[in-house]
Order: C-alpha cells, then sequence, then structure tokens
C-alpha cells in the first residue's frame, strides 16, 4: 500500500479519518471537496481538486479532473451525493468499489424499491407518484403512509400521513415539488446493518438498534451498536443483507442499510454504498478495535484486511440531543455529562441566543454524545444518566418553554 493513492471524493467534516487512516498506511491522498471546505483541507491531504458545488454532476466533473492526470490506486465515495461519481471513476479506471449497480441505485430510493420487490425482498407496499396528489386513491386504503423525496438524506421530507384528511394537508404543502415515493408505514423496530463486503462476501457486519422520536418524522434520537439479538433474529439479519447485496450486485466497500422487524418480517427501510451518519463510525471503531475507516481504505485499495473482529470488546451507543425549536436560553448539564466515565464525546452545536429552526420536525437535533460502556447494561444506564442530564433549552415565540427532548 505504501506509495499508493486514494481519491476521496468528498471529506466534509467526519469523512477526515479516511485521510488519516490513508496515511497511517502511507498512502497518497487526492480529495475533492468544495470551495470552503477544500481549503481547510491543506496540510490534510496531499492534493485537493475543488468541486463547483453539490451536484453529482459536479462531484463527477471534479472527479474526472482530479484523475486526468494521476491514476489513483483506490477510490472512496464519502456521503451520499458522492456515490455516483467515484462509482462512475472507479469504473472508467478498473478500481475496487461497489458496482455501478449498487451505486445507481444508493442513490434513488425509488429505483430501490423496484429493484427489492423484483428480488422478493421484504419492503412497504410503495407507489411512484409524479404529484403528490395522483396517489390519493391509492393511499386510501392503506393510511397510515409515508411521504418520501427520492433521493434525500437525514430524514429530510419524510412525513408520516395518517388519514386522507392529512393526506390532502400533504398535497396542498406538496403537490408540486415533483416525483415522490409513497409507502405504506411499516411498524416495528428499526435496526441499520454496517457491512464491510469484498467482491460481494460480508467481510464484517455489525447490527444498531436505532430509536427515533418516532411518528410523524422519524428523527433519530439514539444509535445502539453491537446490539444484542437472539440466533433467529441473527439469522433473518444475516439472510436479509445477503440478499441485499445480491439485489444490489453489491462489489466492494461498506453498505449501510436500513430496515424494521415487522410482525411479518423484515422491511427495508433504504440502502445506501457510503459512510454512514450520526458518528457510527466512531461507534463501530470503539465497539470492535478496528478503526472501519481504514478498512474501507483498504477495500478500495484491494488491500488485505486483517482477521474480523470475533466479538464486540465495547458497547457504544450514540445519543443525539435535540430542543425545540425556539431561541436557545441555557445549556444544561453539559460539563456533567462530559465528565461522565462512560462519555467518550458530548458536543452541543447550539449556544445560548442561537436559534434552533423548525427544519423538519416539532423537535431538532443540537449535539451528539458518544457512550461507550463494558455491557449492555451498563450503557443503557449512562444513556438514562445522559439523556436527564443533558438539555437545551429553548424558549418558542417569546414564552418561557423548558421543551426539550
Ligand atoms: N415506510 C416506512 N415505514 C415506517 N417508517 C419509515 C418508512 N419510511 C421511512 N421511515 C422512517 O423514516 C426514517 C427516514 O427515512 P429514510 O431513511 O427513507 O430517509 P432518509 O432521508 O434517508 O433519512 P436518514 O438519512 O435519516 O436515514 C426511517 O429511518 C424510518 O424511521
Ligand atoms: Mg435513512
Amino acid at each position: 500500500m505504501h506509495g499508493q493513492r486514494l481519491l476521496l471524493v468528498g471529506v466534509g467534516v467526519t469523512g477526515r479519518p479516511y485521510i488519516t487512516a490513508a496515511r497511517r498506511l502511507g498512502v497518497r491522498v487526492h480529495a475533492v471537496e468544495t470551495a470552503p471546505r477544500a481549503e481547510a483541507l491543506a496540510g490534510l491531504a496531499d492534493e485537493v481538486t475543488v468541486c463547483r458545488g453539490g451536484s453529482d454532476e459536479l462531484w463527477y466533473e471534479a472527479a474526472c479532473e482530479a484523475v486526468r492526470h494521476t491514476r489513483p490506486d483506490g477510490v472512496v465515495a464519502f456521503s451520499e451525493p458522492h456515490v455516483l461519481a467515484a462509482a462512475l471513476v472507479q469504473n472508467e479506471l478498473g478500481l475496487p468499489g461497489p458496482s455501478l449497480r449498487a451505486s445507481v441505485l444508493s442513490r434513488n430510493k425509488a429505483l430501490q424499491r423496484g429493484r427489492f420487490a423484483a428480488a422478493g425482498i421484504g419492503q412497504p407496499e410503495f407507489l411512484v407518484t409524479e404529484r403528490l396528489g395522483e396517489g390519493r386513491d391509492w393511499a386510501a386504503g392503506r393510511f397510515p403512509v409515508v411521504v418520501k423525496p427520492l433521493s434525500s438524506a437525514g430524514s429530510a421530507g419524510v412525513e408520516l400521513v395518517g388519514d386522507r384528511g392529512a393526506f390532502e394537508d400533504a398535497v396542498a404543502r406538496r403537490d408540486t415539488e415533483g416525483r415522490l415515493l409513497v409507502e405504506r408505514a411499516a411498524t416495528g423496530p428499526e435496526y441499520s446493518w454496517e457491512a464491510l463486503v469484498r467482491h460481494g462476501k460480508v467481510w464484517f457486519a455489525n447490527l444498531t438498534a436505532k430509536e427515533t422520536t418516532g411518528p410523524p418524522y422519524f428523527v433519530e434520537v439514539a444509535h445502539r451498536v453491537a446490539t444484542g439479538a437472539d440466533a433467529a433474529t441473527r439469522a433473518t439479519v444475516a439472510d436479509l443483507g445477503g440478499a441485499v447485496l445480491d439485489a444490489l450486485g453489491m462489489d466492494t466497500g461498506i453498505v449501510h442499510l436500513e430496515f424494521r422487524l415487522t410482525a411479518r418480517g423484515p422491511a427495508v427501510m433504504e440502502v445506501a454504498v457510503r459512510t454512514p451518519g450520526d458518528h457510527l463510525m466512531d461507534l463501530l471503531g470503539d465497539a470492535y478495535g478496528i478503526d472501519w475507516y481504514e478498512m474501507v481504505v483498504r477495500l478500495a485499495l484491494g488491500a488485505d484486511l486483517p482477521a474480523p473482529p470475533a466479538a464486540p470488546l465495547r458497547h457504544t451507543a450514540g445519543y443525539l440531543p435535540s430542543a425545540r425549536p425556539g431561541t436557545v436560553t441555557e445549556i444544561r448539564g453539559l460539563d456533567e455529562v462530559r465528565a461522565h466515565p462512560h462519555v467518550v464525546a458530548a458536543e452541543v452545536t447550539a449556544a445560548p441566543g442561537d436559534t434552533v429552526a423548525p427544519a423538519r420536525s416539532s423537535v431538532e437535533r443540537v449535539g451528539h454524545v458518544l457512550l461507550s460502556a463494558p455491557d449492555p447494561g451498563t450503557l443503557e444506564v449512562a444513556l438514562d444518566d445522559v439523556r436527564t442530564t443533558l438539555r437545551v433549552v429553548t424558549r418558542p415565540g417569546g414564552l418561557p418553554d423548558d421543551g426539550t427532548s
């Protein structure tokens, strides 16, 4: 690996450990980033190509520019908008990657629905509409339904619609939004499955239990990594993961699959072939004692992997505190939380006087707390401590309010 070159398409902030991992291996990093972030990478990456914007098309343009004179030995896509650009370059240069099919499907939830239906994979019934109003009759017999965009992330625009009246309300707001996915709402606990895959075979996979605010907006509240599951559930998840990899035509890289376990079996929410968000990479690294960023770099370069971990060393969780929209009046308990023996990191991104905008729901996330414990019981107690201690207090519409999650 020493002396090899890695092209990293997109870095953001949470993608920086890819650079650290590559350089630790003696690999040179050529990063592609948009202007403000590109500047911050000077000194971190060996070379930086500036991308003119955030679209798939412009990421591809910049990735092509980056490989014009020097051929990389591997390409990593950081996040969702980088997946297609990276896959095209991987394909053009004959380098390891998820595959074009997997990458195209990763970018479009409606294409995923079509593919998974054809492959017989459990998922909610769905309808693709050009205008939401067209979905009226279909939705009528299926409430509650979920309405969502085809290609966004962070639960933006994902909305539970409970009945005809609520559907008409959604139509009034969203009929001109363009193509949308309408799905029957699946019920059951939600999980994610993070897998490191080489030539379609799972090298290592993890199951994460996901806790959200629930309907109508499903904002993530906590992720519990290396979550315990009985043998039957583990088998179900392994089967589902395998079937999804086959359906994607997944070759090599990281896969992030989200699903619910319903009374009738697993129902896929979505799948992506890129870095999972919400600090999951850090939580996974801590849980298993391997650097997941480094494993992704090794996969991209076609390099050797160590022996996969036998069992989790730690039980880890990410808690995502939220606040009600309004003006922040006080942050309570942050120092206490940071001093907690099972808290690894705690950040609050809002400060007194800041406005928490109601971007997508009745609560908005305002930071993260990463926890690590020797066993699941200790982790739960620590999570409870953090939830009760940390408060981001806001004042909506000038009224005093202790509104927190
Ligand atoms: N059909 C459904 N039934 C039940 N819940 C759903 C359904 N579709 C979406 N959800 C809930 O909404 C969340 C967000 O949906 P989805 O993952 O499709 O959007 P996203 O924008 O990619 O979100 P994120 O980036 O947070 O994963 C899911 O994790 C799940 O909790
Ligand atoms: Mg999702």
